[in-house]
């Protein structure tokens, strides 16, 4: 029956003139945030015709008559849930600031995908029109594109950031952006802007040398080889890297900064919240019908466990809980002792269906972004505790746009949160900018996932959309900013000092050996 309707569809689509292509999906990152990503970004490839291979760590059980499955679930035995240890990230042990700790992550995972002996089969016998390639801090994956001799098109799980920008155009500027795991955005002091500048000064540099060393390695070691079998001539690393023809942003507007973007950067957010809600299991249902005053929704997201929080914390935010009016649903992972009549716990949660019930008041995220997302598609104020990477500025832009709070997750976590639920709850202002960011976050001529598929047909169309690679791409930084001609006013204006100087000395000994003569 299945396929049957599959090939009815097929048969439809090529009446109307779309075509299907065979599109590689890279997402091998074993985080659940990102297998979200991913399993949603081919099940719109899937739903519009194509063929997709999918380099997954999570592999489905059933898989779509045209899905193609790529094992990585080696990776989940280099980072899996231990590895974001929440004590360490709350003592500052383990934090994503420094870039080594993100680049060294990031480079076991990559090295491992790269020299997976599934990925290597893959790269000898596949054949594809487009890859995709989730962008975790490495740009590696853009050896794809030589491997299968098509286009890459880069996917950026956060928002608009330098490194991703890197690639395509060039970094963003530091007066008004900062690096993705600052807890800052615009405005900055005098002191954040020179603190930026530097930081991405020392972060360029890294990035062009002993980081770049370490990955063209791998690309020498696991994709050279290949290339030679398949007798496709060897381009140089860095030509490669910088040859993405399109990044595809899971960011909006509404929810981030309005950063100058180039004409290759298509923002995608929200793409992966499915526009029919699906129904709340019965018992969430009766909670939620029932709370005359309200529900609250408590969760840390699937990176961090609300389980491994300090045992103390734990009691006082069930303390803080037992004394609100509004019923709390908290996504916890066990059963917690004396849990008061308004509080639900629950081990998993279908979060966009609870976010979308009429009695959601406030939502106790962790800040990531998909969550943030989910929040501002339906309109729910929110308090933000940040835990890593981008959720410190994530939760800094909650606070400048209005739809909420941020608190600090220490073990007196329990102590800022009855304040800051009064407040969100108190102030009509929050839950009215979360509705306004909702309206402009819907406001939108064409559907994200409909954005996915125009333009990855666009790109396989013009072989590679050539025509909107950005101009400032192959310009230099010193060049862009005028750093030389800096330079130049510098010298000459050191050289002119230099000779007037010379030149008053010669005249004063003149005068001097004239008043002697006299
Ligand atoms: C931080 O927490 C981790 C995990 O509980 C612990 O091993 C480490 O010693 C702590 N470090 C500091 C400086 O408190
Ligand atoms: C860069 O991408 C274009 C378009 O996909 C392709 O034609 C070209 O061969 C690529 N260059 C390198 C060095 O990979």
């Amino acid at each position: 029956m299945e396929n049957l309707k599959w090939m009815l569809f097929s048969v439809l689509l090529c009446l109307y003139g779309t075509e299907a292509y065979k599109i590689l999906a890279v997402f091998p990152l074993p985080s659940r945030s990102h297998g979200i990503l991913g399993d949603n970004m081919i099940k719109h490839l899937l739903d519009a015709g194509h063929e997709v291979t999918y380099v997954t760590p999570y592999l489905k059980e059933k898989p779509h008559p045209n899905l193609h499955q790529v094992d990585v679930t080696d990776n989940r035995k280099i980072m899996n849930e231990n590895t974001l240890d929440i004590k360490m990230l709350m003592n500052g042990t383990l934090s994503f600031e420094d870039p080594d700790v993100l680049f060294g992550m990031m480079f076991g995972m990559t090295e491992a995908t790269m020299t997976n002996p599934n990925i290597l089969e893959l790269m000898r016998k596949g054949k594809f029109d487009v890859v995709i390639a989730e962008y975790m801090f490495i740009d590696l994956y853009s050896a794809f594109g030589p491997v299968f001799q098509c286009p890459l098109i880069w996917f950026s799980t956060i928002e608009p950031h330098w490194m991703i920008l890197n690639l395509v155009d060039g970094p963003l500027n530091p007066a008004h952006s900062a690096d993705y795991t600052r807890h800052r955005v615009a405005p900055f002091s005098f002191y954040e802007r020179v603190t930026e500048l530097w930081d991405l000064v020392v972060a360029l540099y890294k990035t062009s040398h002993s980081y770049n060393d370490k990955v063209k390695g791998v690309y020498e070691k696991s994709v050279v080889p290949i290339l030679k079998e398949k007798g496709i001539p060897v381009p140089d690393y860095d030509e490669v890297r910088y040859n993405g023809s399109l990044v595809l942003g899971n960011s909006n507007p509404a929810i981030g900064d309005q950063v100058p973007l180039p004409q290759n950067y298509k923002h995608i957010g929200g793409y992966h919240i499915d526009k029919n809600v699906k129904p709340l299991p019965e018992n969430l249902q009766k909670i939620m019908d029932s709370a005359k005053n309200g529900v609250i929704y408590f969760s840390l997201g699937s990176n961090i466990k609300s389980k491994d929080l300090p045992a103390e914390t734990k009691e006082g935010i069930l303390e803080i809980f037992r004394g609100l009016k509004q019923t709390v649903l908290w996504k916890f992972e066990e059963v917690l002792p004396n849990t008061p009549k308004n509080v639900h716990i629950v081990q998993w949660a279908p979060q966009p269906s609870i976010l979308a019930h009429p009695n959601l008041v406030l939502f106790i995220t962790h800040g990531g972004l998909l969550s943030l997302t989910e929040t501002v598609h339906f309109g729910v104020p929110v308090i933000a505790i940040p835990v890593f990477a981008d959720q410190f500025q994530n939760a800094k832009r909650v606070e400048s746009k209005g739809y909420g709070k941020e608190i600090t997750l220490t073990e007196n976590l329990h102590k800022d949160l009855k304040p800051a639920i009064d407040e969100v709850l108190g102030n009509p202002r929050y839950a009215a900018a979360a509705k306004d960011l909702s309206k402009a976050f819907h406001h939108r001529q064409t559907k994200p996932k409909d954005d996915i598929n125009f333009w990855v047909d666009h790109v396989v169309k013009t072989r590679g959309a050539p025509h909107l690679r950005s101009i400032a791409l192959p310009i230099p930084l010193y060049q862009r900013y005028f750093l030389d001609l800096l330079a130049l006013v510098f010298l000459s204006l050191v050289t002119l000092i230099l000779i007037v100087r010379r030149i008053l000395c010669s005249l004063t000994k003149k005068t001097n050996t004239k008043v002697k003569k006299n």
